[in-house]
């Protein structure tokens, strides 16, 4: 019989500034309290918040587990369609490809979108929902994502890669979303 779960729970998301966003996070093991239901509710939270991505560190949970939906990414007749996966205890074997640049935002930096840096592929080993271990490599807008996604269970935020420059034009804007100045349509929570 299917477990019953219990109704949609919709976490508020972590606002930069908190120190969760900049923890690295622990791997966890298939005992984890309400796993099952913990991803349930997380991938309701990146929907509520229309988000292709959201990594446990933004719901306050410093653990190795993130969630994408990378198919609103691509159009109907890409040669890619995107992925809807649960990545658990994930590694980075490698990067590999050309570097190339795409606008980023995240759900915890509302209201800032910069280019980023990073490989096109992607190798990594992980888990999915199932404990069950994969291999695999990806690319295109579903590398970028996991990418995004690794690095919030590094404690890494995507603002960390832009250069010195543009990091301390954006100081102002940074300090406003940890205080709650900021105009954002989902719930959040702000350190200060
Ligand atoms: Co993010």
């Amino acid at each position: 019989m299917a477990k019953l779960l219990a109704p949609d729970m919709i976490f508020p998301i972590i606002a930069y500034g908190d120190s969760v966003l900049r923890k690295v996070g622990e791997e966890i093991t298939k005992d984890y309290p309400n796993l099952t239901q913990l991803i349930a509710d997380m991938f309701d939270t990146m929907e509520r918040s229309k988000g292709v991505g959201l990594a446990a560190p933004q719901i306050n949970k410093a653990i190795r587990l993130f969630i994408i939906d990378s198919q609103k990414m691509y159009d109907e007749g890409d040669k890619e369609t995107g992925l809807r996966e649960v990545f658990i205890n994930p590694t980075i074997i490698e990067e590999t490809g050309k570097i190339w640049a795409y606008e980023e935002g995240c759900l915890s930096i509302p209201g800032i979108r910069e280019d980023v840096y990073r490989h096109e592929k992607v190798k990594l080993e992980y888990y999915d929902q199932n404990f069950k271990k994969h291999t695999k490599e990806f690319s295109g807008m579903t590398a970028r994502v996991i990418q995004h996604e690794y690095d919030h269970i590094e404690g890494k935020l995507f603002v960390d890669h832009l250069k010195p420059l543009r990091r301390s034009l954006l100081k102002g804007k940074l300090e406003k979303i940890s205080k709650g100045i900021v105009s954002v349509d989902y719930k959040m929570k702000f350190p200060k």
